[in-house]
């Protein structure tokens, strides 16, 4: 009986620590970003509340870029510290129009448009809507001239970073991040 009782108490603390560390985990306010894999030759990748689908053709890539916030939405390609050398696509909905811009990272936590840093916004065409709580916008770079600021786009594995924020801004603060790994 002893003996019953002991290993029914040994059970109950080690299922009581197991939900104590998963609810840790889902109460953190600035998750890890997350890292997928998209399998090559895919043209379509997403994670947690964020997706992304391209089409390439000689001259332009065309992404159609998805995520659950009515504020901006961001995607940044190889960046190497934080948003350090990051080539960042950021842009928002606003009155059934669609604002995008072309920018770069250019310390850890810092951005600015390629505009401002002696480079080129490369977008050639934006268009988007909000419904449902989530934004969507398709766009189309223009790959047949990259200025420093801008990734080529090579053959290979490329990290991409998720972001959103809450406002129609280039320059709130996000409220949600996610990482994944994309063959172009
Ligand atoms: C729009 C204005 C933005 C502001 C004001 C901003 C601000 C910041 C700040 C203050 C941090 C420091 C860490 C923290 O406090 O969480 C940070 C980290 C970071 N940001 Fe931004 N950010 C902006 C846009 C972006 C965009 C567009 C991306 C990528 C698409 C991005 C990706 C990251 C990443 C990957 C980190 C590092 C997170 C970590 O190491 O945990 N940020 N940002």
């Amino acid at each position: 009986m002893k003996k019953t009782i002991s290993v029914l108490t040994f059970a109950f603390i080690m299922v009581m620590c197991g939900f104590t560390a998963c609810n840790g985990k889902e109460k953190t306010d600035n998750p890890v970003p997350k890292v997928d894999a998209s399998a090559k030759g895919d043209t379509k990748i997403s994670s947690g509340n964020f997706s992304l689908e391209w089409v390439r053709t000689y001259s332009n890539i065309t992404f159609t870029l998805q995520g659950k916030t009515t504020g901006w939405i961001s995607i940044m390609i190889d960046a190497k510290n934080k948003m350090k050398d990051g080539d960042i696509y950021i842009g928002y909905v606003k009155d059934g129009k669609a604002y995008m811009r072309d920018e770069f990272g250019v310390q850890p936590w810092k951005h600015q448009p390629d505009t401002e840093i002696g480079g080129k916004d490369h977008i050639l065409s934006c268009t988007g809507f909000e419904k449902d709580g989530f934004t969507q916008i398709t766009f189309t770079i223009d790959l047949s001239y990259r200025d420093p600021y801008d990734s080529a786009f090579e053959p290979g594995e490329h990290t991409v970073v998720f972001a959103a924020g809450a406002d129609d801004t280039f320059t709130s603060k996000h409220k949600q991040l996610a990482m994944v790994k994309v063959k172009f």
